[in-house]
């Protein structure tokens, strides 16, 4: 396809607008591939966003395997990026190395991992999967950050800016910037070469990215950083409703539904 999304283009596009959005099944992502979404990410948010976990931390390669096969059913010009979930990464290089290879076969065209894993990320990359970055508030690591805050503020934001820089080294295609000062991620944006990517990052990134229930309005009470574009869990419900309603009333299936 002429106008397929790859890493590269992704990488190209610094100083444009990104469009990301998560996606976990084929018929959602599908859906955002017709919408013309750029990028798709299978994220380890499956785990709170569609298998009922607390939070990102149980998730599988195996569960973030199946989820990549699914999606990639569903999408034709986006860039896929699955997202390397807790503990398939962080032990070895040759683990990391592995785990992006495992989820490249499953079909994702590059791997989003968390935090400033350099070794990591340059094996990977050098197997010839590109590489997406993840920092500020990374989620596998709430424990260590004591729940869901904002990272970089005062002096801190220095840190977060030399890992953004040492991301730009090691030659990731772009990188998701999630819950830091807005002023913090426009710095950031100005002083590396590749796209960031924010989501609670405020407008002064490349692109922004979200979690696809959050944009249709199907999980519960907006975050602050999110927006719902659609009732749609309301919407959603009274489809419930009204199908259960002439099923007890007997109207559905009708004459047109029968064989
Ligand atoms: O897992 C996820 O959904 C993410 C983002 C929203 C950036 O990592």
């Amino acid at each position: 396809m002429a106008d397929k999304i790859s890493a590269p283009k992704v990488r190209s596009m610094k100083g444009k607008r990104v469009v990301c959005i998560t996606a976990y099944d084929t018929p959602f992502a599908n859906l955002a591939d017709e919408a013309g979404v750029d990028l798709i990410l299978v994220g380890d948010s499956l785990g709170n966003v569609v298998l009922g976990y607390e939070n990102t931390i149980p998730v599988t390669l195996e569960e973030m395997i199946h989820h990549t096969r699914a999606v990639r059913r569903g999408v034709r010009r986006a860039l896929l990026v699955a997202d390397l979930p807790f503990g398939t990464y962080q032990a070895s290089v040759s683990q990391a190395v592995e785990s992006s290879v495992a989820l490249v076969k499953a079909g994702a065209e590059a791997i989003k991992l968390e935090g400033v894993y350099l070794e990591a990320i340059e094996a990977i990359i050098k197997a010839g999967i590109p590489v997406m970055g993840h920092l500020g508030f990374t989620p596998q690591s709430l424990n260590a950050f004591g729940g869901f805050r904002v990272q970089g503020k005062g002096d801190s934001g220095e840190i977060v800016l030399q890992d953004a820089k040492e991301l730009d080294r090691v030659g990731v295609f772009s990188t998701v910037l999630e819950l830091i000062p807005a002023k913090l991620a426009e710095s950031i944006t100005a002083q590396v070469s590749y796209p960031t990517i924010g989501i609670g990052a405020g407008a002064g990134c490349d692109g922004e990215i979200q979690v696809m229930h959050d944009v249709l309005g199907i999980t519960g009470e907006p975050l602050k950083h999110a927006k719902a574009f659609t009732p749609g869990r309301q919407l959603l419900l009274k489809a419930m409703q009204e199908f259960a309603e002439e099923v007890r009333a007997g109207t559905f299936p009708g004459p047109e539904n029968a064989f």
